[in-house]
């Protein structure tokens, strides 16, 4: 039988939260009813962020509510601090995730704090996850290439994924949050990564802009990572990331896998139907 790869649909956050056009709640509401009828473990369709950062996910309370949850399926949101945490339980959200960077520049740009500060506002926010028995993942920002300080040192990534695996997060998901990385840096980067956190709880995020994506999860895949996120159609980027534009696309991912031999467990023609939901919404 095929070895299982897990792909974390991501594009109702990552993917919409950078969308120029207010999409209504229903709209958002409508791609991820869509998604859970794909197969998927684990969907993010929230961020309990501050409105006045990222708009685009203020609805995210509403989402939660409007979407019929289908059994099996994990429906995940990112808490930057407690206020965050708190909206998602009372949103009935299965998992959180805190999320922070390998680089300077970018965490100061993304969540207003240095690395060290944005890891003291996570800790109470894993505590309070650990207290209610609520999974908690880890998103490390920048993982080789920072819009902001440049190239990131391969031992800076595994000292953040250190220290949030050390807080609790089940797993570890690296972001190439300006899709800069290559097959050579994300070697460098895993290698430094694998010696704080084992592969089996490292997730690839990796942004598609350009275009090594599915190059780096095959390399990826040869370290034993198993998880990687992806977005519907392409959609998203980051809004404190200028230039990440699109995530690598689920469907596209898939049919790398299955060309690999692995198997996903993923219903292709109901990703196409989905990818085809997201070009909707984007093209608005
Ligand atoms: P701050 O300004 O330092 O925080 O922002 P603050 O505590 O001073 O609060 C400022 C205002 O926000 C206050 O409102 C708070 O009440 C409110 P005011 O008094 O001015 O009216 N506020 C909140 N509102 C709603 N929900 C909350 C919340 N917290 C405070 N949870 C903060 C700090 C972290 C809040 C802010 O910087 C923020 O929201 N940043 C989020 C940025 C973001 O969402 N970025 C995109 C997600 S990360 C990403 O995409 C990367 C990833 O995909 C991986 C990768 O690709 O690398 C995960
Ligand atoms: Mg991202």
């Amino acid at each position: 039988m095929a070895e299982r790869v897990e792909i974390f649909e991501v594009g109702p956050r990552d993917g919409l939260q950078n969308e120029k056009r207010e999409i209504p709640v229903a709209e958002k509401v409508a791609l991820i009813d869509c998604l859970s009828g794909a197969g998927f473990s684990r969907i993010e369709v929230a961020s309990f962020v501050s409105p006045k950062w990222v708009p685009q996910m203020a609805g995210s309370a509403e989402v939660l509510a409007g979407i019929t949850r289908a059994p099996g399926v994990r429906y995940a949101a990112l808490t930057p601090n407690m206020r965050g945490f708190q909206d998602a339980m009372a949103a009935a959200a299965h998992e959180v995730a805190i999320f922070g960077s390998a680089s300077e520049g970018f965490s100061k740009a993304n969540i207003n704090a240095s690395i060290e500060e944005s890891l003291q506002r996570f800790a109470p926010v894993a505590e309070a996850a650990r207290e209610v028995g609520v999974p908690l993942r880890g998103y490390v920002s920048c993982v080789t290439d920072c819009p902001y300080d440049g190239p990131v040192a391969p031992e800076r990534v595994a000292e953040v994924a250190g220290r949030l695996y050390d807080m609790g997060c089940y797993e570890i998901s690296l972001g190439d949050t300006v899709g800069q990385g290559t097959p050579e840096t994300i070697d460098a980067m895993l290698k430094a990564v694998m010696q704080s956190v084992p592969a089996e709880k490292l997730a690839g995020h990796y942004h598609d802009t350009g275009g090594r994506a599915l190059d780096n999860i095959e390399l990826s895949l040869q370290h034993g990572v198993r998880v990687f996120d992806a977005a519907v159609g392409g959609l998203g980027g980051c809004p404190y990331a200028p230039g990440a534009k699109g995530n690598v696309a689920t469907e596209k991912v898939h049919d790398r896998l299955v060309a690999l031999g692995y198997a996903t467990g993923l219903d292709r023609e109901v990703l196409s139907r989905a990818a085809e939901m997201a070009r909707a919404m984007r093209a608005g």
